[in-house]
């Protein structure tokens, strides 16, 4: 499936997918290191790393590799995050997401505005039945929004990364958008 042509509106967003343009806003959330945080890799460091991640995801994008979409404020060009749908089992109609947002933009309510509408798409559209994310035990932020949007703790994954040498576990979350802990 290509993914390329997929934008998805909100009351006030815009999810698009990432263009060469989105290097400058998309270095500057990937270098900073409270975003990084709980990532699954440091902070970037030069810009080379946002040109070239944008150059794989509109080449995974045309593929149907994975979903990955810029959120934008409607009134302006600039991105202040992402979401990603990614890792899809078409057979058990499921996959992973993930997702983060500038700091200037935290606290609003769009990230949780975003995957409203993002998880809409992929249960009516591609027909996803099964989203799960894994975070960081102490990503309170990202536990938050997952558990506003009805995402239930299934699990904890022991020693399931290793980032620039520091071990941490994961916690497993779960939606299953067919069941009433789901609603757009
Ligand atoms: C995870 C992350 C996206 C959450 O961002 P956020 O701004 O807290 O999430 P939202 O945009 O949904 O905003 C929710 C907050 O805005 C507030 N808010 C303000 N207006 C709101 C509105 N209209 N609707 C909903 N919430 C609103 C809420 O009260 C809430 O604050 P609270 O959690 O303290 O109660 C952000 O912390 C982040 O990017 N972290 C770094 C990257 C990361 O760790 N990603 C996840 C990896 S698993």
């Amino acid at each position: 499936m290509n993914y390329s042509r997929v934008r998805i509106e909100t009351p006030r967003l815009i999810l698009r997918p990432f263009t060469p343009e989105d290097a400058d806003s998309w270095f500057a959330i990937m270098r900073d290191p409270l975003v990084m945080q709980y990532w699954g890799h440091g902070p970037w460091l030069d810009i080379s790393q946002a040109r070239e991640a944008i150059a794989d995801d509109i080449e995974a994008m045309e593929t149907g590799e994975y979903l990955k979409l810029a959120i934008c404020e409607k009134s302006q060009a600039e991105c202040l995050g992402m979401c990603i749908f990614f890792h899809h089992h078409y057979g058990s109609q499921r996959g992973a997401i993930g997702y983060c947002l500038a700091p200037e933009a935290q606290g609003r309510g769009y990230m949780t505005e975003a995957l409203r509408y993002f998880f809409t798409f992929l249960h009516q559209r591609m027909s996803l039945r099964r989203l799960e994310a894994d975070i960081h035990p102490d990503n309170l932020a990202s536990a938050r929004v997952l558990e506003r949007l009805g995402f239930q703790r299934e699990g904890l994954m022991k020693e399931r990364w290793c980032v620039d040498g520091v071990i941490s576990d994961s916690v497993l979350f779960g939606l299953l958008l067919n069941k009433p802990s789901w609603s757009p």
